[in-house]
């Protein structure tokens, strides 16, 4: 059993944090998704916790353990990963870490597609959006986290577009994350905390040390 920490200046708080890819069944056998290794959002929700706080864990398919000491809900696709995330409110703090698939399969096939399907060779898949998680839970009239916080990983003009995505999701914070060199699936990351009020760049650092300077001002903003 861990010791209870000394420090702990997100005792009594609650956050709900989504982590790795979703997948989306196009039949039983093949899917669509992104590249994540849950990394970054398993350390956010490792730091949280240490600060104190009763965290949820909602993880996409990953290859990491199982974290201990908070609550963990293992799901697999987007809409999935919606309900676990709603189900984890009320609560304080929401950080939305996941690589979620933007479109999942219209119809998926409950029997495996055989390769050969058309004279032509490959067919086309009709995709429809997933629900945007982050934005639903940013929009929410009740229950809707003090704190809501979205990621952004991108490969070019990454603060006007995490500025962009600030504003159209209607969360508090926005964690640019450059990807352009070889930060996917990697130990470090290189981010810029964007706010209504400034953007604060930190150097590139480990996943581990982004997470706890992140928990910390997480912690700070509780304060007043
Ligand atoms: N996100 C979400 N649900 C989705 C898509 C994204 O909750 N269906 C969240 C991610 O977890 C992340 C933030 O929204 O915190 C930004 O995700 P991103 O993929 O960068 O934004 P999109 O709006 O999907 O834009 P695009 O993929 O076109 O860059
Ligand atoms: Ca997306």
């Amino acid at each position: 059993h861990l010791a209870r920490p000394i420090d702990a200046p997100l005792a009594g708080k609650k956050a709900v944090v989504t982590a790795g890819p979703t997948r989306e069944a196009l039949d039983p056998v093949r899917y669509i998704s992104n590249h994540s290794s849950g990394r970054q959002g398993y350390a956010i929700a490792s730091a949280l916790s240490r600060l104190g706080a009763d965290v949820t864990l909602v993880s996409g398919p990953t290859s990491l353990p199982q974290p201990a000491g908070l609550n963990f809900v293992q799901v697999e696709t987007a809409i999935e990963m919606l309900d676990a995330v709603k189900s984890g409110l009320p609560s304080d703090i929401f950080v939305s870490v996941a690589a979620v698939a933007d479109w999942r399969p219209a119809e998926p096939s409950d029997v495996k597609i055989k390769a050969k399907t058309t004279k032509k060779g490959m067919g086309s898949i009709t995709l429809v959006e997933n629900p945007d998680i982050l934005k639903t839970i940013s929009h929410m009239s009740e229950d809707r986290p003090k704190l809501v916080i979205g990621f952004a990983a991108e490969t070019n003009d990454v603060e006007d577009h995490a500025q962009g995505k600030l504003e159209r999701k209607g969360c508090d914070w926005i964690v640019a994350n450059d990807v352009s060199g070889d930060v996917m699936g990697g130990a470090e990351n290189e981010i810029a905390i964007v706010k209504r009020d400034g953007i604060e760049r930190l150097p590139r650092m480990s996943k581990a040390f982004v997470a706890q300077n992140l928990a910390k001002r997480i912690a700070e903003s509780f304060k007043d």
